[in-house]
């Protein structure tokens, strides 16, 4: 049997949407944000976003850097235009385009084009700021014939199958975020810079936040980026947070996306942890133009 696939009608135009995982994840067709989208229009392709629990595949697209831009701005100011992100990443920014981060294994002239293992860990982008990412919005302009896919784990569907007394008992919690955890270990040493450990990329957010536009409530800790509970000893903050993590990558709370040519993802960070699988050396290039979306602060 097939998904379900509706068709969301605006006055100026439509789209498909096919759920492409139970958890998350919808595919959308029939569209293309290369153009200025109308309000309406725009608004019903974000409700989807939302409506899909944070995850939407629109696939084929093409998009010049300009493009790509004007769209990820409709969903609000962005990462290396309103607000730098950590000073790692300035290299692989395309040049004339701060507000695009490039994510590759391709070398040109002994150069990397981009970041090659750019978030090969479960994290949330950059949840060690006071405004994290909201929308991360990544288009794939070349991929290779196998591998490359990336996961995500549903952290609404991990929390609401919490028991009411756990549930309770993460409330009242914070844990700190901090970008040098991850340059300290799974980034190489290259990429590692002073500004990563003076404390810019790092911040306290609650254990548990409630998403600004669902009202629902989600897990917001994540093994890339969170470094410790509040209060909490070493060994306290690593057995709570091992269980948060083993618990919220079950499975059954996950959407794996296999890439495929000129798709367009867009994903929420305020509910989502992602993870890119880095199983594809010598398989081919892969090439991905990036945009992300500051959000408010987190709110408990
Ligand atoms: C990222 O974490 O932004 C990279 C995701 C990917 O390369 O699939």
């Amino acid at each position: 049997m097939s998904a379900t696939l509706s068709e969301t009608k605006t006055e100026s135009a439509s789209f498909s949407v096919t759920p492409l995982a139970a958890v998350a994840g919808a595919e959308i067709t029939g569209i293309d944000v290369s153009k200025d989208l109308a309000d309406e229009h725009f608004a019903a392709l974000r409700n989807a976003w939302l409506d899909h629990n944070g995850v939407l595949a629109i696939r084929d697209q093409t998009l010049t850097p300009e493009q790509l831009l004007a769209f990820s701005r409709r969903f609000g100011p962005l990462f290396g235009e309103a607000e730098q992100l950590q000073d790692t990443v300035k290299k692989y920014l395309l040049p004339g385009h701060p507000g695009i981060y490039r994510v590759s294994n391709k070398v040109r002239d002994g150069k990397p084009l981009g970041r090659a293992r750019a978030g090969t860990y479960w994290h949330s982008d950059v949840s060690f700021r006071k405004h994290p990412a909201m929308a991360s919005i990544l288009y794939a302009i070349e991929i290779p014939p196998v591998g490359g896919d990336t996961l995500f784990a549903s952290m609404t569907a991990a929390y609401d199958s919490l028991s009411p007394g756990f549930k309770w008992k993460l409330q009242n919690l914070r844990a700190v975020h901090d970008f040098a955890l991850a340059a300290g270990s799974s980034y190489s040493p290259d990429v590692i810079e002073q500004g990563d450990f003076d404390g810019q990329n790092r911040y306290l957010h609650p254990v548990v936040i409630t998403h600004p536009e669902t009202a629902r409530k989600a897990l917001f800790v994540n093994p890339g980026f969170t470094s410790h509970v509040e209060g909490f000893s070493q060994e306290e903050s690593r057995a709570l947070l091992g269980f948060l993590y083993r618990h919220a990558t079950r499975p059954e709370f996950t959407y794996r996306h296999r890439w495929r040519r000129n798709d367009l993802l867009i994903w929420d960070n305020r509910c989502l942890m992602h993870y890119a699988i880095a199983d594809y050396e010598g398989k081919g290039e892969r090439y991905l133009h990036r945009t992300t979306v500051i959000a408010e602060t987190p709110r408990a």
